[in-house]
């Protein structure tokens, strides 16, 4: 059997990694500075992440959602506080698309309404509901459609404010990233995001936060949409939460209330997820990993913006896009393949950078070095 071909892949086998660096079969070093697609948070193969899984599986790594979860539990009491999150409840899954399908369906149950508005370039995942509130009709098939999804301009307060007016009755839910991966690091402004929270609450919609890339502590809060000082109904996250170990979740307000039956999952949730989700919180919390995540970030963001050739450099934290011109399209490719440091991509020409949040200034000023080879290369063959 052959493998679906779906995906455009480098030809770069990876056997070994260890903090923000991974290894080819050839014995390569790379730095890495995408954690495959913003996984990887607290860098990867972490003694303490290895050691809470292999202790796990020697006990039991799987059962249902049957049975009393202790580490449910535990896992629930640290992501509450280290989110700041404590009266909020916790549903768990397997991925960022589930945990907004799930979102998005506890909204509509919630108000019994069938509208949801999302935005220009948004990227939500890609199940059914979660794929029709993305903004990019390629991905989208003909199931998919619906009109329930109502597009509006991203950060266009009076764009939204018209949605409202004209449908606001029938909106279960807005959800919006705080800041756009895919879309190419575009940021949710501070006071567009406080609108929603005012729409929402006008019309008795729901708010809610797609944090699956943006969140986790990547930006220094968080979540990246508490910056607007306004809080969501519901946060979705997963990429980080599990530094690797496929699990997803939905953090939910007060204001909902649960019955059985109404969310369900076979997987989610299960001893393995949860012993890897709380070793990431444990060496989030113990190591400081949020404010090296800004102090890092920070750094990064006033040293890009500083080359001449940069078009714009957006972001916050360890969630950053350097924009450039079309002739330097080759740089992220160079910068690979030259300088060996995986970096991201959003088109047309976005480099994303989403390392791990215990990044070192070191590796930072690495690939800040790297980069300014690639830019004085590009122009020499100009
Ligand atoms: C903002 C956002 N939401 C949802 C998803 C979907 O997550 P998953 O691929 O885990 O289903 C992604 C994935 O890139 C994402 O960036």
């Amino acid at each position: 059997m052959k493998l679906f071909d779906v995906y455009p892949i480098n030809p770069i086998s990876i056997t070994k990694a260890m903090g923000s660096s991974v290894w080819d079969d050839n014995g390569t070093q790379y730095l890495d500075l995408y954690g495959g697609h913003a996984v990887i948070s607290i860098g990867h193969t972490h003694p303490h992440y290895v050691d809470m899984l292999k202790r796990q599986l020697d006990r039991i790594g799987f059962y249902s959602n049957s049975v009393e979860m202790p580490l449910q539990r535990e896992l629930a009491e640290k992501l509450g506080r280290v989110s700041g999150k404590e009266d909020f409840e916790l549903f768990l899954c397997n991925s960022g698309a589930e945990a907004n399908e799930n979102a998005l369906k506890l909204a509509s149950f919630h108000t019994g309404r069938k509208k949801i508005v999302s935005f220009s370039k948004a990227f939500h995942g890609r199940t059914s509901l979660a794929v029709a509130a993305t903004d990019n009709p390629a991905i989208v098939a003909p199931v998919n459609e619906t009109d329930n999804i109502i597009f509006s301009a991203f950060n266009d307060e009076e764009a939204l404010e018209q949605v409202f007016a004209t449908q606001g009755h029938q909106i279960a839910a807005v959800i919006i990233e705080g800041i756009q991966g895919v879309g190419g690091i575009r940021e949710a402004s501070v006071s567009f995001l406080q609108a929603i929270r005012r729409f929402c609450d006008q019309y008795g919609a729901i708010y809610i936060a797609d944090s699956v890339q943006c969140g986790y502590g990547r930006t220094g809060l968080f979540y990246s949409h508490d910056y607007a000082g306004v809080e969501a109904d519901i946060y979705t996250m997963a990429k980080g939460m599990g530094n690797g170990f496929p699990i997803g979740a939905i953090s939910v307000s007060p204001k909902f209330k649960a019955s059985y039956g109404m969310l369900g999952t076979t997987f989610g949730g299960n001893h393995l997820a949860c012993a890897a989700a709380i070793a990431v919180l444990d060496v989030m919390e113990q190591d400081d990993l949020m404010s090296n995540a800004a102090k890092v970030g920070d750094y990064l963001i006033e040293k890009l913006r500083a080359f001449d050739q940069v078009l714009e450099v957006r972001g916050r934290g360890l969630m950053i896009g350097i924009e450039l011109p079309a002739e330097l399209a080759s740089v992220k490719k160079d910068l690979l393949m030259k300088n060996k440091i995986f970096t991201g991509e959003a088109k047309p020409n976005v480099i994303r950078l989403l390392p791990a949040l215990n990044l070192s200034i070191a590796h930072a000023d690495q690939f800040l070095a790297a980069f300014a080879e690639q830019l004085q290369a590009q122009q020499v063959t100009a």
